[in-house]
Order: structure tokens, then sequence, then C-alpha cells
């Protein structure tokens, strides 16, 4: 089964529909929808309570799945103004004795993330979390023999499970399914929980494959069929065959990707079929070097769904909805070109975990203007613990305000949002490194989006052609478009000027603004004007202020 479907219902599930008459209706009206991805024309929605719902999430620490941690996240978030949390639930800590479980955390976390009006995701810290055993059992972790490490070339264990240990697998899959039955049981009526993350990080840092016996029989065996269509070699080899001769010098890499997508899927598969909820996986970013990336050389953890070997998931873990990025690399082009490669046709864009320093929150445009699911800055969450350099220096307000500020805005709009993102009507920029600005192709017409700029004004007019408006020292300007009509606009941005002017069927006609109103959508997605912008507000483009600021925009073209 592939779990992403289409919005379109076969003919003969209509039929059938239609037929069950007013008792099938009722129950369906009994048990509505769970959430569920679906594709339509190689753009996704997350379809929660039967609408396509935006993410705007946060993630709390590694170390917050208790109850009495709890607070402290419930706090961060409702300052990030985000209407969904991110958090882990451990294999140590439902079943820290084999075979008892204990499901007093999850409950808690439910119920509180319904009281502070929050949507959950689900990590499950099983056989890897960032690639090591750390949040498996006592039993798992100490028991080598029974839960084997993989071994290298000369036998030697690495820190980091095998994907063939097969009790692990076994043991791994028994807990997952065992919570996602409970889910089933005390969320499945009200959904609170919207998806599940299956493992974290995987792959293996300093090793690129498995050596044990069971893992050189198959390493010497065939590539699977699935695989090899769905995985091209970047230097042509046999067209089928053992790893190494289809794959080459990426043989030992893919691989293992292969191992350990293969055992991903047995867990989702199990976990899916007691409750069917969207699946991904997250993945520990690969450098966006130029293409085709080179083969592994202890530059990242091999095996895990980094860019490259996507398709070896879609083959192997048909049960996993997408893989996402973590974005840690605060560059603008390795965010654009990450950005571009998890984004694709056959994997829904979103953005699990994200650095929470205040410069990534202008990727938050740039994500949602491309169409993500949604995005997660990391560590959004007063518990006192920093991971900078990753991510922000403060843990308390100073750092959730810059993305708390971006939901704000988004927030209102986010079902409206996720609805236009599906129908492929929403573009997004962050400002660049290089500060440069960024031209943004619509239909009929086009924005130009410079930064640093004044409010009032053009450039040419300053004395010292280096002073810069306030507030603009690092990028941090970012801006969202969604064409609601062929001259109608919504714009969501912050420290950016943008200038729109007409292209094909407008090309070469003069324009300009007919409406510019700010405001904000109310809770029925009704939009509410604050003030309508003229004169000074419009003669220089449209100046979004650092507050991120909500703009309907309708243009015209006159005779010239
Ligand atoms: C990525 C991991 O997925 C998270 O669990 C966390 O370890 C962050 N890195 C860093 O804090």
């Amino acid at each position: 089964m592939r779990p992403t479907t289409t919005l379109l219902r076969p003919l003969g599930l209509c039929l059938a529909l239609a037929a069950a008459g007013a008792h099938a209706a009722a129950a369906a009206a009994a048990t509505p929808d769970l959430p569920r991805i679906v594709e339509k024309d190689g753009r996704h929605a997350l379809m929660v309570d039967g609408a396509p719902f935006l993410v705007l999430a946060g993630q709390a620490h590694n170390s917050s799945n208790y109850p009495r941690a709890l607070p402290k996240v419930w706090a961060a978030m409702k300052d990030a103004r985000a209407n969904t949390l991110e958090i882990p639930v451990s294999w140590e800590q439902i079943e820290p004795q084999e075979g008892r479980f204990d499901f007093s955390y999850l409950d808690t976390l439910v119920q509180q993330a319904r009281a502070n009006k929050l949507r959950l995701v689900l990590l499950w810290f099983g056989t890897w979390k960032n690639t090591g055993p750390a949040y498996t059992p006592e039993w798992v972790k100490l028991d080598n023999r029974r839960f084997p490490r993989m071994l290298d070339a000369e036998g030697k264990p690495s820190y980091c499970l095998s994907p063939f240990g097969t009790a692990t697998l076994a043991a791994d899959k028994k807990a997952f399914v065992a919570m996602m039955a409970h889910l089933r049981k005390i969320d499945a009526a009200q959904r609170t929980v919207i998806m599940v993350q299956v493992e974290n990080e995987v792959g293996t840092y300093g090793l690129e494959r498995d050596h044990a016996p069971a893992a050189q029989a198959a390493f010497a065996g065939p590539v699977p069929a699935a695989v090899l269509a769905r995985q091209k070699a970047p230097r042509p080899g046999k067209a089928a065959g053992s790893w190494t001769e289809v794959y080459g010098d990426y043989a030992g890499q893919y691989f293992h990707t292969w191992a350990i997508a293969r055992y991903i899927e047995e867990i989702a598969a199990a976990g899916r079929a007691v409750y069917d909820l969207p699946m991904f996986v997250n993945n520990a970013l690969r450098d966006p070097g130029p293409l085709p990336a080179p083969p592994w050389k202890s530059d990242f953890a091999s095996g895990g769904p980094t860019y490259d070997v996507i398709g070896i998931y879609k083959a192997a873990a048909p049960h996993i909805d997408f893989a996402g990025p973590d974005i840690y690399m605060p560059e603008s082009g390795k965010v654009g070109a990450t950005l571009e490669r998890f984004q694709r046709p056959d994997n829904a864009l979103m953005v699990p975990e994200m650095g929470n320093a205040a410069g990534y929150a202008r990727y938050v445009y740039q994500i949602l203007g491309r169409g993500a699911l949604g995005v997660a800055p990391f560590g959004i969450d007063y518990a006192s613990y920093s991971n900078y350099p990753l991510g922000a220096k403060a843990t308390d307000r100073r750092m959730v305000e810059p993305f708390g500020a971006v939901y704000a805005a988004f927030g209102p709009m986010a079902r409206p949002w996720a609805q236009w993102a599906f129908e492929g009507r929403t573009h997004g920029v962050a400002e660049g490194d290089d500060r440069a600005p960024q031209t943004v192709a619509m239909d009929g017409w086009s924005a130009t989006v410079s930064f640093r700029e004044f409010q009032f004004g053009e450039r040419q007019y300053l004395r010292d052609k280096n002073e810069y408006a306030s507030g603009t020292d690092t990028p941090n300007g970012g801006v969202a478009f969604a064409q609601t009509g062929p001259n109608e606009f919504v714009l969501v941005g912050q420290q950016v000027r943008v200038k729109l002017g007409g292209t094909g069927a407008n090309a070469g006609k003069p324009s300009m603004f007919v409406r510019v109103e700010e405001g904000s959508f109310d809770a029925d997605g009704k939009w509410v004007m604050e003030r309508n912008w003229n004169g000074d507000q419009t003669d220089y483009g449209l100046n979004l202020p650092a507050t991120p600021t909500v703009l309907k925009v309708r243009m015209g073209t006159y005779e010239p």
C-alpha cells in the first residue's frame, strides 16, 4: 500500500459509498477521516479533519518527554503561537521492563495538548536516535548478544545497532505497535496526534554498512527490483546484479540505506495496521553540494534518508510518507538547495527540525511559500538548555519571539494557506546571505523583493549610500505570497520591499496597486481590514516592517 493517496476517490468507491445508505453515512460522521497525506499534480497536503492543515510547529528538547517537564514546553509553545508540538515518545520510557508497558506520559501529553489547543507529532525514539541506541530500554542497550551492533570489515562492533538484528526489529516493532494501539484507543475520536516520526535521524557515522554475516550475505545478493526501479546509479553500472555491480562506489551506502529503510518499513507498516496515521522519517543533512553527490567518505551518516537516496526509501519503505530535512545549516544557499532536493512529486516537503536561532525565522516564509506541509524550529521549550551553536543562545522568550511573530501572522490563515499551497498558488523567499534582490514569478505578475531598504524613498535619495534601515544588520527578511486570483495576492512578510510588475498577459502594460489592505483573517477565515495602504505606503513598493504583516493586494493594468 502506498500511504500517499490522491484526493480523487475512485468512481467505484464513490458508487459503493452512495449505495451504503444512511447507516453508513452516520457511521462515517461518527468516525471522521484520520489525518492523511494526499498528492495531486505533484503537490501535497496534510489533511486533518478533512481539510489541508498547515503545521506551524515547534519541537521540544530531547529530554522534555516527561509529565513534569511539560509546563515549560507548553509555555514556550504558547509564546511561539504554534499550532502543533513535536515531542519524543521514547522506547525506554514506555517499556522499561520487557513486555510491561507504561503509557502514563502519553496519556498526560495528549490530554494537556488538547487543553493547550495544540496538535501533536510524536517522535518515536527507538532503535536509532541521532543514529545511536541511547533511547532504547536498558534491557536492549546492554544486551549486544541479543541486540547486536553493526560490525566493521574487521569484525569490530560499532556504537550503532545493526539493521540486521532480527530480535531488535521484533522488539522495537512490538513496542511501537503497542504505542499505536494505545494511541488509537485514547485519540482516534479526537485526532490530537496528526503524524508520527519513526525513529530519529537514522544512519551510522564512521561506518558505511554492516559486515555481520547476514549483512554480508545480503550485500552479495541481488539489488531488489523495487530499488532498481526507484534509485538510479550515479555512474552507470550493470542494470541488475549485486549492489557492487549496480552501484559501484556507492554500493555500501546504498545497501545500508536499504537495510535501514526496510527495517523502518516493517515497524511503520505494523504500526499503521493498528492505527493508520501519516508517518515520516527525518534526516541529518549531508551538505547539498554539486550533483551527483560523491560516494560516502565518512562525511555524513550512511544509511539515513539523505537527498541522494530518497528513491531507496521510497522503494523499501512505502509506509513512510516522506523524508524530511533537519535544517541546521544556516547558509541561505544550502537551505535553498536542501529544500529543492527534498521537495519532489513523490516526497512531500516538511521540515521536521530547523535551528531556533533568530536567523532561521526568515526561512519559514521560504518553506511555507514553497508549499511545505509545515515547519518546526527545534528547542521551542523553556527548559534551561541551549543547543547553541546549532540554535539560539537564549533559552527564554528571546529565543521564541522571532518564530512567534511569524507564526502569529500565518496562524489565523493557516487553513486557507494550506489549501492555496496545495493548489500551487504560493511562493516564498527568504533574504539571502548576499542580501541581493530576488524575483518571484507568478501567474501574470512578477515580484521583485529587495532588502535593507528604508520604507520611504529610493536608495539614490540617500546622502550616505551605505546607510541601511535599522534592524537589518543580519539577514532577517522574508515574504510569502499566495496568488488568490488573476490579479490578487495575500502577502505575509517582514523586512522586505516588494514591487510587482506584469508578465505574461500583463507584460508591457503599465500597472498599479488598485488596493492594498493591511489586516488579518478571523477565526472563520474572513478577512478583517485594519487600514488601506496608499500614498507614502505604496509609492515605493510595499515596505513590510520588522513585525510580520499581512496584506491583501489587488493589482491592475491600464492603457498606456
Ligand atoms: C537533531 C536531532 O534530531 C534532535 O533530536 C537534536 O539532537 C538536535 N539535532 C540537536 O539538538
